[in-house]
């Protein structure tokens, strides 16, 4: 539905899109994600046609864009900022594009009710957007764009004036709405639990790239770049020494690998990643165990800590709570814990270059034995 093939924006001497392909489905929802300055917001206004790139194609429904007027193309665009007529009710205001359009007073105003059906906002339709909530004039918004039946629906940020357990009940609302009408939808956020929430797949962006293009889950699972896996959900990092398929960490905890997103010898100084789930703990017995509690607590059906680990390296650790869990959960700063990894939990990051040390190799059984 929409393509982008080697585009750049160059604002001066700053490539704020660098070199970017992107191929969006028919009817997707389409998160782009990435931290603040990344080149979303350019992204999109290149697609709606409010810039021009330097460089490179943009296609929608298969046609060439570049150089067509906004208006002309078939997509629409709500912003954070709803920018709603304040002088004209919400009917009127939802109606306002299908007027420029020329269509006749009656039938516009049957198709304004009809999308504010749709974006569950009935019964006002007379009101003023002022005597209106934050979230009801984003549905306004909505509405207004949804009206148009525009092809694709590109949305900046657009629950990003609303406070947080109206913005969640948003995101499930625009995920129900996209299902019902099937229009192509490209989300910008900067929150990566929003795109998580509502994106069919989600392109991780930075400095004007995109670094990774799948679905949440592969995102999360295997992702492709240190960027992407320190900027999809938490992930710390440990620093140890490859031996094999574990990486040994100091006071010899071994974090078995799974995925490697660099190649390193055996005896590599090196870092891995670990997602909170990595591993099951509880205090030590009769010991000191292989980690330290910097921080734990509760957070009602699971416990976290922060384990610090032989050379202190912090890992974020969350299990969820059992029954009869009391002493884990009266976990303190400064106590022992037992730390155990699930198989294949390590994501190996970085190497910090080729060893020294000669490789390590298996124990014979002789030294075994000895
Ligand atoms: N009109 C402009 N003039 C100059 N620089 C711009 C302009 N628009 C965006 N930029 C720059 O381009 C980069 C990407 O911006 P933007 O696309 O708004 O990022 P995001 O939406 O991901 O926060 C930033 O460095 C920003 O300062
Ligand atoms: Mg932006």
């Amino acid at each position: 539905m929409v393509s982008l093939r080697g585009v750049t924006k160059r604002f001066e001497d700053v490539a704020a899109v660098d070199r970017l392909d992107l191929d969006i489905r028919d009817g997707e929802f389409l998160a782009l994600l990435g931290p603040s300055g990344c080149g979303k917001t350019t992204t999109l206004r290149m697609i709606a046609g409010f810039e021009q790139p330097t460089e490179g194609e943009i296609f929608i429904g298969g046609s060439p864009v570049v150089g067509v007027p906004a208006h002309k193309r078939e997509v629409n665009t709500v912003f954070q900022q709803y920018a709603l007529f304040p002088h004209l009710d919400i009917l009127d205001n939802v109606a306002y594009g299908l007027k420029q359009r020329g269509v006749g007073r009656k039938e516009r105003r049957g198709l304004a009710a009809e999308a504010l059906k749709l974006v569950h906002l009935v019964g006002r339709d007379h009101a003023r957007p002022a005597q209106l909530s934050g979230g009801m004039q984003q549905r306004v918004a909505l509405a207004r764009a949804l009206v148009l039946k525009p092809k694709v629906l590109l949305l900046d940020e657009p629950l990003g004036a609303l406070d947080q357990k109206l913005r969640k009940a948003m995101q499930i609302e625009l995920k129900r709405l996209q299902a019902d009408v099937g229009i192509t939808f490209i989300f910008v956020t900067h929150d990566q639990e929003e795109a998580l929430a509502m994106a069919d797949r989600i392109a991780v962006m930075d400095a004007g790239r995109i670094e990774q293009l799948a679905p949440p889950r592969e995102l999360y699972d295997e992702p492709a770049t240190p960027f992407v896996a320190g900027f999809i959900g938490d992930m710390s990092t440990v620093g140890g020494t490859l031996a094999g398929d574990a990486v040994e960490l100091s006071g010899g905890l071994r974090v078995p690998l799974g995925r490697r997103l660099v190649e390193a010898a055996n005896g590599a100084a090196v870092r891995v990643g670990l997602r909170p789930e990595c591993a099951t703990f509880r205090p030590a017995e009769g010991g000191p165990g292989n980690a330290e509690v910097a921080t734990a607590m509760v957070l009602g059906d699971r416990l976290q800590v922060l384990a610090r680990m032989g050379d202190g390296d912090e890992v974020l650790l969350r299990q969820p709570r059992a029954h009869g869990d009391a002493a884990v959960a009266a976990l303190r700063p400064g106590d022992g814990l037992s730390v155990e990894f699930h198989p294949e939990v390590g994501l190996l990051l970085e190497c910090a270059g080729a060893a020294t040390a000669a490789p390590v190799v298996a124990p014979t059984p002789q030294e075994v034995a000895s």
